[in-house]
Parts: C-alpha cells; sequence; structure tokens
C-alpha cells in the first residue's frame, strides 16, 4: 500500500526496456593483434594494436592464439605492473577466446604459460562508456592510467521516470480528499 510499493513496478518495466535496448546496441568484435593475432613470438606491439580503436561497455576481444605457446591471463593493474601471475582475475587457454568488457576501465592482459613476463605479448585495453546507453555521458572521462581500473559508470535511471510516478501519487493524495468534497460519502 506504500508509495514505494506502487512505484518498483513501472521503475522495473523502464529498466527492462533500458535493458532491451542496451542489447540491441551492437557489440564490435576486435581480433587482439589483428592479423597476427595473440603471440609473444613476433614482438607485435598490442599497445599500438589497442591505440587504434575506441572499445565501449558490452565490446567482445577475441584472442586467437596457440594454445601450446601462449594463454591469456586477466590481471589487476597491481599485478601486471609487478608481474605477479599468482592469482589471475581470469586465465584462457582454449586458443580462441572471447572476452566481453563488462565495464569501463582500463583491461589488462598477458600472456604467460612459463610464469615469466620478460618479451610476453601484453596488452592494457581501455574501455569507455558505451556511447548508446542514454546519451548521459557524451564526453567520456578516461580513467587516469595511475588509478586503480574501477572505473564504473553508474547506471542512472533516467529522472523523468521516476518524477512522473511521484508527481502521479503526488495528484492522487491532492486529488482524493477533493473527490470526497465533491462527492461526499454518505
Ligand atoms: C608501442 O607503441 C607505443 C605507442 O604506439 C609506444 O609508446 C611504445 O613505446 C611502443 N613499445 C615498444 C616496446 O616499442
Ligand atoms: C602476488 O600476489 C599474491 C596475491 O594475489 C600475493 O600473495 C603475493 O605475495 C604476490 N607476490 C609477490 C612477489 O608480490
Ligand atoms: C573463433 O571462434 C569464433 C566463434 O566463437 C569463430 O567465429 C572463429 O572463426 C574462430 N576463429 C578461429 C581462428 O578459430
Amino acid at each position: 500500500m506504500s508509495s514505494s510499493l506502487g512505484a518498483s513496478p513501472s521503475t522495473g518495466l523502464f529498466m527492462v526496456a533500458m535493458l532491451a535496448l542496451l542489447s540491441l546496441s551492437s557489440a564490435s568484435y576486435f581480433e587482439v593483434g589483428g592479423k597476427d593475432g595473440w603471440t609473444s613470438s613476433k614482438n607485435v606491439n598490442y599497445t599500438s594494436w589497442a591505440d587504434g580503436y575506441h572499445f565501449q561497455v558490452g565490446d567482445v576481444l577475441r584472442f586467437v592464439y596457440d594454445n601450446k605457446k601462449e594463454n591469456v591471463l586477466r590481471l589487476s593493474q597491481r599485478h601486471y605492473s609487478t608481474c605477479n601471475l599468482t592469482d589471475p582475475v581470469k586465465k584462457w587457454t582454449s586458443g580462441n577466446d572471447s572476452v566481453r568488457l563488462q565495464r569501463a576501465g582500463h583491461f589488462f592482459f598477458i600472456s604467460s604459460p612459463d610464469g615469466q613476463c620478460q618479451g610476453k605479448a601484453r596488452v592494457n585495453v581501455k574501455v569507455y562508456p558505451n556511447d548508446e546507453a542514454g546519451g548521459h555521458s557524451p564526453s567520456p572521462a578516461p580513467t587516469p592510467v595511475g588509478s586503480s581500473s574501477s572505473a564504473v559508470p553508474a547506471p542512472e535511471p533516467k529522472p523523468a521516470a521516476a518524477v512522473s510516478v511521484k508527481a502521479s501519487w503526488v495528484g492522487c493524495i491532492i486529488i482524493m480528499p477533493l473527490l470526497l468534497l465533491i462527492f461526499p460519502l454518505n
């Protein structure tokens, strides 16, 4: 019977609609390293490769590699910069792995089946908020490289929806007594 209970169904519907819109917006696939793929043996500069693209939330990186020689480790920034491979955030070994970029910020990958970092394929990918998500971020703020990679954009519920729901409840509260005045219950 409370107004917050009354508001939740339409807020939920709104969120569902937003999610549907989000899933409609197209995700892009990026094959890491282009035609070189993901390899430590060709001295590919993956920083230059990544500089050529604008990665957005929802995009997918595809790592294609020889899984007898390479793998894919996703590391925290701290572990990436100190070459600590003991506790990767995630590890892939299939040779053809798709990694969806789920949030804005930096993602750090290295190939290292042998636990070494010297001369290994490595890349730091910067991911921007999705341009099509709702237009609340026309200029994506780049995350400073020095900070931890936690630039998670808060999904903002459109204020307009909440306001109109509130307005209708305010309307009821104001109009009900008026109606009772005009049409008193006998
Ligand atoms: C890779 O390319 C980036 C910029 O494209 C450059 O700053 C960097 O020095 C290069 N790294 C190597 C090892 O050549
Ligand atoms: C590597 O990271 C782990 C935690 O993930 C930590 O326990 C360990 O001490 C680190 N090793 C070095 C050499 O810093
Ligand atoms: C990798 O897998 C995708 C499907 O997930 C497929 O379309 C693609 O052709 C594969 N690439 C290679 C080189 O096997």
